[in-house]
């Protein structure tokens, strides 16, 4: 039997790439999810047994598209396929299976599972908390190739992480190793798939006439201009201890002492907890001075992404109040306390406001109204005429600088951000800054997102009405 398939030149270099961890990523219609399957499908003839999966982000994406191109391009005679367990079982004894990992806790699905190649389409869709687990997965006393194959567009939630970890280090199509792991990060161009370019020359023309930043992000594959970042003000935001200008992050100072001390709170138990100590200077701009962030740690001191320490109500107000006591620029001073209103929740008993009570940790309501918060936050985030914001992060606080840069906007809701997203420093901040909330500063030059980088465009159109309201 004779199958012959013709490949795009980068299409070609994705099948042969040797590196443990490869990323085929850029233009829409670059030709990403067909090599995927087609790399698949030349894995499973070569080596007879081999076990592979192919990810997308839930089960309706995955049989709309990859399970159908599968199906139609690989010939039927080679596999039987389960619609039950979305399984192809080739006539070797090769497996290729369909999963999706939606949730971060998808991923207990396959806790017992082993693969020699991993396979996901869309990375960006996904968390780096559920890539990094499934790596655990890698593995089979077999002389298979072990491999993480990758396929994307920019954009998404995992946009940030995604970049920082193929694209970031290296030139595109350069090989490179981190921590006895090798990386390859091959760019896709719309141009290069010369097989849609001749089935559907309008295709080009739709990506023209799209926005200008999902134009760059889709047309061309550009990692850059386009990141849905929801916050769009922190990107690439240098660190200027001296002149504090056109920053947000600065070095810590000790507070005058007559400046006003708040404290703002998310509970988490799975997830991290966040508590954030604020003093507000003369012209009412907020400082934030320290954060407590319950976030875990490997056993080799790394932070793992969106899990809490688990730390019980009581052990957060011990350490709180403990701070609050010993601390040097807190200790002695009136503390004002704003927090997520549902600590206030009696339904299991014991509020967490009641725990919070016990030790002396005193908080207001905070208001909950999502979208004046972030609005809020935008304009504490702008900088005015002279480059100062309304907002300065003290340098200590590692959680705000690592996670507030990282949220995306929603893929349902285009007002909101993805709450899938390490959010929990973004919900403790917005309480803050609805409590002192301000008017937007005259004259900024800071950029607010104008655009949901996920949404078509009925979605846009919302967007932009909403801009509208909060301008
Ligand atoms: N080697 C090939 N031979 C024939 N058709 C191809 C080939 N590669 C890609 N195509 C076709 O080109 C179109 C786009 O390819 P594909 O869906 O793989 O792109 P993609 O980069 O995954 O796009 P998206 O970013 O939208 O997910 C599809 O219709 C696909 O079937
Ligand atoms: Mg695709």
């Amino acid at each position: 039997m004779k199958i012959e398939y013709k490949i795009t030149r980068k299409q070609q270099a994705f099948i042969n790439a040797k590196e443990d961890e490869v990323l085929y990523g850029g233009a829409a219609g670059g030709g990403k999810s067909y090599g995927q399957i087609i790399d698949a499908f030349l894995k499973a003839l070569k080596y007879p047994g081999i076990k592979q999966i192919i990810f997308r982000n839930s089960y309706p994406e995955l049989n709309r598209s990859i399970i159908l191109t599968a199906q139609a391009i690989l010939p039927k005679e080679l596999y039987a396929y389960s619609s039950v367990s979305h399984k192809m079982s080739f006539v070797n004894g090769s497996l290729l299976e369909f999963g999706y990992l939606s949730s971060d806790s998808d991923v207990s699905n396959y806790q017992s599972a082993e693969y020699d190649i991993i396979r996901f389409d869309e990375l960006t869709h996904f968390t780096e908390y559920q890539y990094k687990y499934m790596r655990s997965r890698l593995r089979g006393a077999n002389k298979f190739p072990k491999q993480i194959k990758s396929s994307t567009n920019p954009g998404g939630r995992g946009h940030a992480w995604v970049k920082e970890m193929f694209i970031t280090p290296k030139a595109p199509g350069k090989s490179f190793e981190r921590d006895g792991t090798s990386f390859l990060f091959i760019p896709a161009k719309v141009s290069e798939n010369k097989f849609l370019m001749k089935n559907d020359p309008g295709y080009v023309k739709r990506l023209e006439s799209l926005p200008f930043h999902e134009k760059k992000a889709l047309l061309l594959g550009d990692w850059d201009i386009f990141d849905g970042q929801f916050f769009p003000e922190l990107k690439n935001i240098p660190e200027h201890y001296e002149d504090r200008i056109g920053t947000h992050i600065i070095a810590p100072f000790i507070p005058p002492s007559e400046w006003t001390i708040y404290r703002s709170f998310d509970f988490g138990y799975a997830r991290p907890f966040s508590v954030a100590w604020w003093a507000v200077d003369y012209d009412g701009r907020l400082y934030r001075i320290m954060e407590l962030y319950g976030c875990a740690r490997d056993s080799l001191g790394a932070v793992m992404a969106n899990t809490g320490v688990k730390w019980t109500p009581e052990k957060i107000f011990a350490r709180v109040s403990e701070t609050e006591k010993s601390h040097p620029w807190l200790k002695g001073k009136d503390i004002f306390g704003v927090a997520d209103p549902s600590i206030w929740d009696k339904s299991r008993g014991t509020s967490v406001a009641d725990v919070a009570e016990s030790f002396g940790v005193y908080f207001e309501k905070g208001d909950n109204n999502r979208l004046p918060g972030w609005m809020q936050l935008h304009y504490r985030l702008q900088f005015d005429e002279e480059g100062i914001p309304m907002m300065y992060i003290f340098s200590n606080c590692e959680g705000f600088i690592r996670t507030m840069p990282s949220l995306v906007f929603s893929k349902n809701n285009p007002e909101d951000l993805d709450t899938e997203g390490e959010d929990h420093i973004a919900d403790e901040v917005r309480y803050m800054c609805m409590h002192r909330p301000i008017a937007p500063t005259v004259g900024a030059v800071a950029e607010v997102a104008t655009f949901d980088p996920l949404s078509d465009d009925r979605k846009i159109g919302q967007y932009n009405f909403f801009m509208k309201k909060y301008k």
